[in-house]
């Protein structure tokens, strides 16, 4: 019991220490990810995680709640506070262990087995738990799907003719790779149009929500999910939230509904996270976060590679690598993923609208800004780094640039620490 880590699990403790130097020296790319703050790693590692706390605050299954309890009402508060709009009454459950349990929640309080839902297509960045046939959202339920236009953008109308054609009981918006600012009202009413709930799974862009810098998916949206470890920049964990009336199907799709005991470890580190969003300082970021995905995207833009869409309005981009000038016609999302890997710097292949390659090849890169902005890296780095991935796609087998490369990015990472105290 009194062993640290590296004394009792050396193998582990050292699995930990290299991975914390990856996060250090590597430049964190990928539009999911984030770095938490110290106060947050100090809740999800406290002794929360021992405590069994089934049901909601004051009515739960277990005894020796009465501290778990309040710390998920601060959450509560906090998580209302950050998402409310004026006129309309929001409830909030803090306790699904990621996005994934989140949606599924909102399905298994709506939907009954056989039901139509509507999202985006996956390959068209929408998320696997919008109805794809490989997700339990697409076996149990009939997924049908909205593609985005030539352009790269949501078309208002193609979602209307898909819910005219397939009269969705549950109509989804959100998104896991769509760089533009999403229209919940327009979405609103095709739902009404067609007798459909909605709901937006603002999993990416709730830090943006939450400040103001993107619309509120409310009063639009019967059901909003989140995750917490994107843009909001908390623990990884989920978050459902609904007009009043619709809570208490939610409340018990949760629980019993979906999942056990709660994670209390999660949901205290959950109320620092929505503490910390809920100051100033946190606008400040979320803003400095579309600027330099704006200005990442204009550089690599003028460098003549091709962005689905035509640039961003949020924290990332879709490079299309198929069609950009500057990239050969057979670099693959595979093959840019390990390369920009080899420089230091960390992406995701992703799938462009129209992909003719397979989900583990691709033609397309997602990069976001969320990550290293939390550095306090600021415009000219984000165009410094556009350039160095400009490099290394241009040069694709150059391997003595990436090397020297590594060394530049390790250098600039340096210049921006994180968690000075570890590792
Ligand atoms: C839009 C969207 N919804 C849901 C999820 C699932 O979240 P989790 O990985 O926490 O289950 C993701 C994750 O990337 C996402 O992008």
């Amino acid at each position: 019991m009194e062993a640290t880590l590296q004394q009792a699990d050396p193998a582990v403790f050292a699995t930990i220490q290299s991975e914390i130097h990856r996060q250090k020296d590597d430049l964190e790319l990928i539009a999911s990810e984030n770095y938490v703050s110290n106060a947050i790693l100090e809740a999800l590692g406290s002794p929360l995680t021992n405590k069994y706390a089934e049901g909601l605050p004051n009515r739960r299954y277990y005894g020796g709640c009465e501290h778990v309890d309040e710390v998920e009402n601060i959450a509560r508060r906090r998580a209302r506070e950050l998402f409310t709009v004026e006129g309309c009454d929001i409830g909030v459950n803090v306790q699904p262990h990621a996005g994934a349990q989140a949606n599924q929640a909102v399905f298994l309080a709506a939907l009954n087995a056989g039901d139509t839902i509507l999202g985006l297509d996956l390959s068209h960045g929408g998320h696997l738990t919008h109805g794809s046939p490989v997700n339990s959202s697409g076996s149990l339920y009939n997924g049908v799907h909205y593609q985005v236009d030539d352009q790269g953008i949501i078309d208002m109308n193609v979602v209307r003719e898909r819910a005219l054609e397939h009269r969705p009981k549950l109509i989804i918006t959100g998104a896991s790779a769509y760089p533009r600012i999403i229209d919940f009202e327009a979405f609103r009413s095709i739902a009404d149009e067609v007798g459909a709930l909605l709901l937006a799974d603002i999993a990416h862009i709730a830090g943006l929500v939450a400040t103001g810098l993107h619309p509120s998916p409310f009063p639009h949206c019967h059901y909003v999910t989140t995750t917490t470890h994107k843009t909001l920049r908390g623990p990884r964990g989920g978050l459902v939230m609904a007009q009043r009336e619709y809570m208490k199907g939610i409340n018990s799709a949760v629980f019993p509904g979906n999942q056990g005991g709660p994670l209390m470890h999660c949901i205290a580190a959950k109320a620092v996270a929505f503490g910390e969003a809920l100051q100033p300082e946190f606008k400040g970021y979320c803003q400095q976060v579309i600027d330099n995905a704006a200005a990442m995207a204009d550089r690599l833009m003028s460098r003549g590679f091709s962005l689905v869409s035509g640039g961003t309005d949020n924290h990332l981009m879709l490079l299309d690598l198929a069609s950009s000038d500057a990239a050969d016609a057979d670099l693959t999302g595979k093959q840019a993923e390990l390369i920009l890997g080899e420089a230091g710097i960390t992406v995701n292949k992703n799938t462009v609208p129209g992909e003719q390659r397979s989900p583990m090849v691709t033609s397309g890169v997602r990069i976001g800004t969320p990550a290293m902005t939390t550095r306090l890296m600021g415009v000219p780095e984000s165009v410094q780094v556009a350039d160095w991935i400009a490099d290394v796609l241009t040069s694709p087998n150059d391997e003595a640039l990436r090397a020297q490369m590594k060394l530049e990015v390790q250098g600039l990472c340096r210049r921006f620490p994180i968690y000075p105290k570890l590792g």
